[in-house]
């Protein structure tokens, strides 16, 4: 055989070379793909931050937004453009139940719409802000990419009334949320990097996890580190929201971890702990509030474990096992998940 031939067929079967015509990945839609990102709620502020009368302008769906609280204590989500001549809407006013710019005092209503101009004229029946629909819940505003909600944020066991809440501020994660949201169909990890353990076999996909269109829930009893026991129902909702309730060591808490996107592999994220008030006494009330706050040191310990892994992680659905199996049913519910973006033409 000539040596170049040789030569040749040693390389064509060189085993790296077959690695790279192996190495392949399912590729997944990003936030911002042709202007548009997911249709869900994301967070977009902590309750704590916006006082009656005040205004935020924060970054959102690569543009920007004004949150403000009227005067009744209610609060909006709007485009932060004047439609006048595009004054950042952030350095107005709360006039009553309107927000007013400060260029040229044009008004706008919850709705949108301009009702006065502080130059004498009419409003222009053009002027008009985009006006999201917002729900306050949890201790943070969110706010619904969309133009009609198709689900609603998840129940506690309890009612709202009866949970003490506390809300953190995260930061900034450099990714799009579902990567983020991976992180629970993919169970394996609370046993590979977190130390967890169940008593029971692996929850199936099929069998155990219990799906909707926009997200899915299953439960983990076992024991979590330092050998606590632990009864958890874990979920996700849409690539926005990580939910968990349950008990550890036979004491319930909820934690949920809402994500936020204000551009393209750039999630906002939170960190919320809920517990019972119990019989709503001063003592239960005090016992309430360490409880959340051991709980919210215990998650974000947890999440400290996942940070070195995610830190430079080039996230992609790869070479999956069978033990993936609900980590790709995942990502097949993010890929069906409606793309949208109403407030485009507003925002930026
Ligand atoms: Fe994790």
């Amino acid at each position: 055989m000539p040596q170049d031939t040789s030569t040749s067929h040693k390389s064509s079967t060189n085993p790296a070379a077959q690695r790279r015509l192996r190495r392949h990945v399912k590729p997944m839609p990003s936030e911002g793909d042709d202007g548009l990102f997911t249709e869900a709620w994301f967070p977009v502020c902590m309750s704590d931050e916006l006082k009656i009368g005040e205004i935020l302008g924060k970054p959102f769906l690569d543009g920007r937004v004004v949150i403000y609280r009227d005067q009744s204590g209610t609060a909006h989500v709007q485009s932060s453009y004047c439609p006048h001549l595009g004054a950042d809407l952030s350095k107005g006013s709360v006039a009553g139940d309107n927000i007013r710019c400060a260029f040229h005092g044009f008004e706008y209503a919850p709705g949108g719409h301009c009702v006065k101009t502080g130059i004498g004229a009419n409003p222009p029946p053009a002027a008009c802000l985009f006006s999201f629909t917002v729900v306050e819940r949890y201790g943070l505003l969110w706010a619904y990419n969309g133009e009609t909600p198709k689900w609603q944020l998840p129940d506690f066991t309890y009612p709202d009334d009866e949970l003490h809440i506390i809300v953190k501020e995260y930061g900034v994660f450099p990714a799009d949320p579902y990567v983020l949201c991976c992180n629970t169909p993919d169970y394996h990890h609370y046993r590979s990097v977190h130390g967890l353990d169940w008593t029971h076999p692996d929850p199936d996909p099929l069998q155990d996890f219990r799906w909707t269109d926009h997200g899915f829930r299953f439960d983990l009893d076992g024991t979590h580190w330092h050998g606590k026991e632990m009864k958890f129902t874990f979920g996700i909702d849409s690539v926005s929201l990580y939910f968990q309730q349950g008990t550890l060591d036979g004491k319930w808490y909820g934690y949920l971890a809402p994500f936020g996107v204000i551009g393209a592999s750039q999630t906002m994220t939170y960190f919320v702990v809920v517990t019972h008030k119990g019989d709503g006494s001063p003592t239960a009330l005090e016992a309430a509030s360490t409880f959340a706050d051991e709980s919210m040191a215990l998650e974000f310990a947890f999440v400290d474990q996942d940070i070195p892994v995610l830190d430079g992680i080039h996230f992609a659905q790869g070479a999956l096992t069978e033990k993936d199996r609900s980590l790709s049913m995942y990502l097949d519910l993010v890929r069906r998940q409606p793309r949208v973006h109403p407030s485009a033409d507003f925002i930026r």
